[in-house]
C-alpha cells in the first residue's frame, strides 16, 4: 500500500533477479489483484450501496494502517530500514501536524459520498475485513522477520495494480452517478501519486536478502495476498448475498 516499507539498502554485489522477478510475477498474477470484484469495480459496475459498503470496509484498513506500520517498525531489526519506516509512519500521521494525517483525506472522501466518518467507524467489519487487517498486523509482527518482509513485498508490488483498478471505477461512478458528483477523490489520487515514488525502491526491495530466506519471503507474500483476496471477495460475497446472508457474513463487533 502507499507508504509501505521498502528497504533501500542495496548490496554491492548484485544477485540475479530471478527470485525477485518470480515473486513479483506471482504477485501480479494473484487473485488479490485479479478477481471478479475488482474487475467489476474498475468499470464502476457497483450499486450505490455496494460502493458505500466498500468505502466503509476500506475505511477500517485506512484507520488501522498506522498501527500495522508500527508493528512492522517494532519488528524491524536494522536501523536503516527502521529509519525509513519511521519516516513513512510520520508522513502517514501528518509530519507533526495531526490535521494532515492521511486518514483525514479519507474522511473527506466519506463525507462527500454521504457517510459520516464517526458513524462509518461504528459499522461492523466484514469477517473477511477483520481477517485481512488482523492477519496483516500479525504477519508484520511475525517472529521470522523475513515473513514480514515477504508480506511487505507482496503489498508493495500489488499496490499500483490495485490503485489502477480502483481509481477508474471511482472516477466512473463520480461521472455517472448524480449523487456521487461531488465525490472528493483526493485520497485515491494522492496515494496513487505517492506510489510512483516507490517504484524504484520496490525493484530493489529484496536485493540484500539471502537465498535461504526465500521460502519465508514467499510464505509472507503468499499469505498476505490470500488475505487481501479474501477482503475483496468478502465484499463480492456480501454484494451477492441476500440481506440475511449479509448479516451472517459480519464478524462480531471487534474493538478497534
Ligand atoms: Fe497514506
Amino acid at each position: 500500500m502507499a507508504g509501505f516499507f521498502v528497504p533501500r539498502k542495496i548490496r554491492e554485489m548484485e544477485k540475479p533477479m530471478t527470485f525477485t522477478t518470480q515473486l513479483r510475477s506471482f504477485v501480479l498474477n494473484h487473485g488479490a489483484v485479479n478477481n471478479p470484484y475488482l474487475d467489476r469495480f474498475s468499470e464502476g459496475r457497483l450499486t450505490d450501496e455496494e460502493f458505500r459498503q466498500f468505502a466503509v470496509q476500506f475505511f477500517f484498513f485506512v484507520k488501522h494502517f498506522p498501527r500495522i506500520l508500527a508493528v512492522l517498525l517494532a519488528n524491524t531489526p536494522n536501523d536503516e530500514a527502521a529509519d525509513e519506516l519511521a519516516m513513512i509512519l510520520t508522513s502517514e500521521l501528518g509530519d507533526g501536524n495531526p490535521k494532515k494525517r492521511h486518514e483525514y483525506l479519507y474522511h473527506k472522501f466519506l463525507r462527500s459520498i454521504g457517510l459520516d466518518p464517526v458513524v462509518a467507524a461504528r459499522e461492523q467489519r466484514l469477517h473477511s475485513t477483520h481477517e485481512y487487517i488482523e492477519g496483516l498486523a500479525s504477519l508484520n509482527g511475525h517472529e521470522n522477520y523475513q515473513v514480514a518482509m515477504g508480506a511487505s513485498f507482496g503489498l508493495e508490488h500489488m499496490a499500483i495494480s490495485m490503485w489502477d483498478l480502483l481509481i477508474p471505477g471511482i472516477m466512473n461512478l463520480k461521472k455517472t452517478v448524480p449523487e456521487f458528483k461531488q465525490m472528493n477523490t483526493v485520497y485515491w489520487t494522492f496515494h496513487r501519486a505517492l506510489e510512483e515514488q516507490h517504484e524504484e525502491a520496490m525493484m530493489r526491495a529484496l536485493d540484500d536478502v539471502p537465498a535461504e530466506a526465500e521460502a519465508s519471503l514467499q510464505k509472507g507474500c503468499s499469505e498476505v495476498l490470500d488475505l487481501l483476496e479474501g477482503f475483496w471477495m468478502g465484499l463480492e460475497e456480501a454484494s451477492n448475498s441476500n440481506p440475511l446472508n449479509v448479516e451472517a457474513g459480519f464478524a462480531e463487533l471487534t474493538t478497534v
